[in-house]
């Protein structure tokens, strides 16, 4: 049996192709890929061929923020019927070594991870997952939102390790994606979020419109916070983000700098005893993200934008060119 994948070439061109559909081994599920989003990272790709040490030198399939029903099972799986839908997590890790060993296996060294070179990601009608890396979700949450399971795990990660919880005053530097989630998830768990800051007027108001207050940091002092969730990875953000916070307040750098090394604020560091953290993915979040959304209490259908169908994945990567303010962008494998 064939199906339709979507294949980045090495010379940064994107092709429809005919590959076989995989079949699950023992203990994996086979699942029929409904919706993945578009992520920095695959647009990255799609433009540079690269990141940092991971280079497009072989045909790379895109996609990593993925959704979709269950195909089949392997041999050993009993505890996911045909037709479930689910969420799936992209990055499987080794298992056995010290950091998987101790839960943090997203600090894995040997992590699989869908769309980084060579693993191929989801931008095609089937993919194959170890089945604890496939996570049911209720039926009345829509595919896209499934598929958004993925970044809302950043968000979700980065208030665990902030301790995020009722009353904390947070502030969100980005108006992204990431950023968005951040102050939804910090909003669940009963948070206040003082501000979502961003230079660009536009995506500040897509961040207004899911119900959130903003603020041009290049206006004037930001408010005080006990948690910093930094979501841009712009230098200014971070040091400005970082001098707003309250004694012994949290930052935690989310956001991706360009540069390996910015400056800090090492003077408000030691004054206030502040905490200062960085996140790389995360670990054993998807349960508590697929609960979010099951229960109403974050909604990610509210940060789609537009959907593209696998022959349009070009489309689909260059859609922010002309529309730079908009969130999400879906890939839906099975429309074309
Ligand atoms: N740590 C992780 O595991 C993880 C996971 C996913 C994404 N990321 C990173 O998180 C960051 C955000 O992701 P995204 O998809 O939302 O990116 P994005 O580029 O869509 O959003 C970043 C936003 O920051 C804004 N910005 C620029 N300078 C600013 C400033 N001085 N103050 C406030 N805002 C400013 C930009 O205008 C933009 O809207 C990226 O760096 C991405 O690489 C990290
Ligand atoms: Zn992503
Ligand atoms: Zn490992």
């Amino acid at each position: 049996m064939k199906q339709r994948v979507s294949v980045l070439g090495t010379d940064l061109s994107l092709s429809v192709e005919e590959r076989d559909i995989p079949s699950p081994g023992p203990g994996e599920v086979l699942v029929q890929v409904k919706s993945v989003g578009v992520c920095g990272s695959d647009i990255h790709y799609f433009e540079h061929g690269r990141i940092a040490d991971f280079v497009v030198e072989t045909p790379l399939v895109l996609g990593h923020e993925a959704s979709g029903v269950v195909a089949a099972v392997g041999e050993g799986v009993d505890d996911l019927d045909v037709g479930t839908t689910v969420a799936m997590e992209p990055g499987v890790p080794c298992g056995s070594c010290h950091e998987c060993k101790l839960g943090r296996y997203n600090l894995c060294p040997e992590v699989a991870f869908f769309a980084t070179p060579p693993i191929d990601g989801a931008f095609c009608e089937y993919v194959v997952l170890p089945r604890g890396f496939v996570h049911p979700v209720p039926s009345h949450v829509s595919f896209d939102a499934a598929a958004l399971v993925e970044p809302l795990s950043v968000g979700v990660w980065a208030c665990q390790k902030s301790n995020v919880s009722l009353g904390t005053r947070v502030l969100i530097t980005g108006c992204g994606p990431i950023g968005a989630v951040c102050a939804l998830v910090a909003q669940a768990r009963g948070a206040q979020v003082v501000a979502v800051t961003d230079v660009n007027a536009e995506r500040r108001a897509r961040v207004e419109e899911l119900g959130f207050a903003t603020l041009d940091p290049t206006a004037g002092e930001l408010p005080e916070a006990d948690v910093l969730l930094e979501c841009s990875g712009a230098a200014p953000a971070i040091d400005q983000g970082i001098r707003a916070l309250a004694p012994a307040g949290t930052a935690v750098l989310i956001g991706m700098a360009p540069t390996d090394t910015v400056q800090i604020p090492v003077g408000a560091i030691q004054g206030k005893e502040l905490w200062l953290t960085g996140t790389f993915r995360y670990a054993n979040t998807y349960p508590t993200a697929i609960d979010l959304i099951a229960s109403g209490k974050v909604d990610l259908d509210a940060i789609v934008s537009a959907s593209y169908g696998l022959d349009e994945v070009e489309q689909a990567l260059t859609h922010g060119r002309s529309h730079p303010a908009d969130m999400k962008v879906m890939v839906r494998p099975q429309s074309r």
